[in-house]
């Protein structure tokens, strides 16, 4: 897809993979609206691309709607939507201070899972209004982000999992849906990547768990991850799956 000019957008743009993706978009001419809870790490982001900073939160329906209205006024509905929006704290289901926080389960739920479909379901809508980008009748196409921890989640990620396995499972639905317009659908499940959220861990643990990656034996990089994403959305016959991006690590239990 010949991304000159056209509007994409990509949550969790603030941080990681999104911020690393949010470039890629715009190293392609896309015109990047970068959209985060934390508006900071937004504009931050924004602002090394030119891009449009929009501060939501992906599990709420007005602020996401709010924040599309905003691209398509600037640029018209986005071509290519990429979900990076996500939390992941641990809890075991019986912990020392008793039973899993119910909170706490609703919330990763809430943002990981009713978020992605969340901004899923408003793109595709805009998208489909859309005229077609080819003579196959593309309109668009819709990444999400899923983990390796929806295959084999850890003790301690019993809300992250089941959350990651929701958008797993939402992939083929909504891309078989979705084909009539003419959008695709597709998620990457990612492995261990270098980004805020694990090069924060003491030394031993990064050493630790990049040791359980077969090969390349490290953290993945979120150049990677826009790699890949860049690669989707080119090919065409990539469509209702999800792709895992792990260097072949199965985690373990602990
Ligand atoms: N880093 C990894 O090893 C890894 C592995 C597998 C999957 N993932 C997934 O990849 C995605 C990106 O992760 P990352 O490592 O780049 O994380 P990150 O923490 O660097 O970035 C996530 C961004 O999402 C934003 N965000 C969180 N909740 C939000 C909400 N409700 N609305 C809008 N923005 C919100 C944060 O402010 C942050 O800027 C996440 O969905 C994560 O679960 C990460």
């Amino acid at each position: 897809m010949n991304l000159e000019n056209l509007p994409a957008l990509v949550t969790g743009g603030g941080s990681g993979m999104g911020a690393v993706t949010a470039r890629m978009l715009f190293g392609r001419g896309a015109r990047v609206a970068v959209l985060d809870r934390d508006v900071d790490a937004a504009r931050k982001t924004a602002q090394q691309i030119d891009g449009l900073a929009l501060e939501a939160d992906v599990s709420n329906a007005q602020s996401v709607e709010a924040a599309l209205q905003q691209i398509v006024d600037k640029w018209g509905a986005p071509r290519v939507a990429v979900s990076c929006a996500g939390i992941a704290p641990a809890s075991r289901i019986v912990g020392r201070e008793g039973p899993h926080d119910l909170d706490l389960f609703q919330q990763v739920i809430n943002i990981n899972l009713v978020g992605t479909f969340n901004v899923l379901r408003m793109c595709a809508a805009r998208m489909a209004e859309l005229e077609p980008l080819s003579e196959s009748g593309s309109r668009g196409v819709i990444i999400n982000t899923a983990s390796v921890a929806a295959y084999e989640g850890q003790i301690g990620q019993a809300a992250y999992s089941s959350s990651k396995g929701g958008v797993v499972a939402l992939t083929l639905p909504a891309a078989r849906e979705l084909s009539r317009f003419g959008i695709r659908v597709m998620t990457v499940a990612p492995g261990l990547i270098g980004t805020p959220m694990l090069l924060n861990m003491p030394n031993d643990v990064q050493n630790s768990l990049a040791s359980q990656v077969p090969f390349p034996s490290r953290f993945g990089k979120p150049e990677e991850f826009a790699d890949l994403v860049s690669h989707i959305i080119d090919n065409e016959m990539l469509n209702g799956e999800v792709i895992r991006l792990d260097g072949a690590i199965r985690l373990a239990p602990k």
